[in-house]
């Protein structure tokens, strides 16, 4: 059964533990949440203080996408900000293996996004080391952007890389996923779905990530 993760980028920060207790009372999975340092992507939306803010109320995993340049600065204190998984940028790192050990090190997952632009191929040394690969389906900064179409080609590359390998890396669609292309998206391999303006921009959040469960 697919994952569900709202993302809390599109949360309202005036009422964040109304909306993350939403979120723990609902179906959703995971709590999907969005750092960025205004340098990799041309947004700044939150950090520690915030981080620790949603720890001491979310009940459920802690996704933490980081859009970020040189993550491996703050593996420790993501750590302590209570992450569960931890996804870094494949554009924003050199050194991907290295970082991929320290994150495991730390006892949480290990995660590498990959930018609309960026092919499923680079993985292909080492998708045995990635519990998780998110796939932006925009590009990466704001909630609330077009779906690029493009995706359905990039999930089904790889989940054949997945299964060649014999992996178990999940697949995380993050970006313009609506309770219209979710179905699609299951279809060609999605493990994970993250849905920000989908869920905090309907009439009832709760009720529409029951929907999101139930495709
Ligand atoms: C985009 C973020 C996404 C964003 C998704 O840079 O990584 O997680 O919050 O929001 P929606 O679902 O509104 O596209
Ligand atoms: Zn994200």
């Amino acid at each position: 059964m697919v994952l569900i993760a709202p993302s809390v980028l599109s949360a309202d920060f005036g009422n964040l533990q109304k909306d993350l207790e939403m979120i723990n009372q609902s179906q959703a999975d995971w709590f999907h949440i969005d750092v960025m340092d205004g340098v990799f992507v041309p947004n700044i939306s939150f950090g520690f203080p915030i981080l620790n803010t949603i720890n001491k109320v979310a009940s459920k995993t802690k996704d933490v996408h980081l859009m970020i340049e040189k993550p491996e600065r703050y593996f420790q204190e993501f750590k302590d900000a209570g992450a569960d998984i931890l996804s870094v940028h494949y554009e924003a790192s050199t050194h991907l293996h290295r970082s991929l050990q320290a994150i495991k090190k730390l006892e949480m997952k290990a995660g590498v996004a990959l930018n609309p632009h960026t092919s499923i191929s680079v993985l292909e040394e080492i998708i045995q080391d990635i519990d998780l690969v998110v796939i932006m389906s925009v590009n990466p900064g704001f909630g609330g952007q077009k779906f690029i179409e493009h995706t359905y080609a990039k999930i089904q590359k790889l989940k054949e890389l997945i299964l060649k390998r014999n992996a178990s890396t999940l697949i995380e669609i993050d970006g313009g996923v609506t309770l219209e292309n979710a179905s699609k998206l299951i279809t060609f391999g999605a493990d994970v779905l993250v849905a920000g303006n989908t869920v905090f921009g309907s009439n009832n959040p709760r009720e529409t990530i029951a929907q999101l469960k139930q495709i």
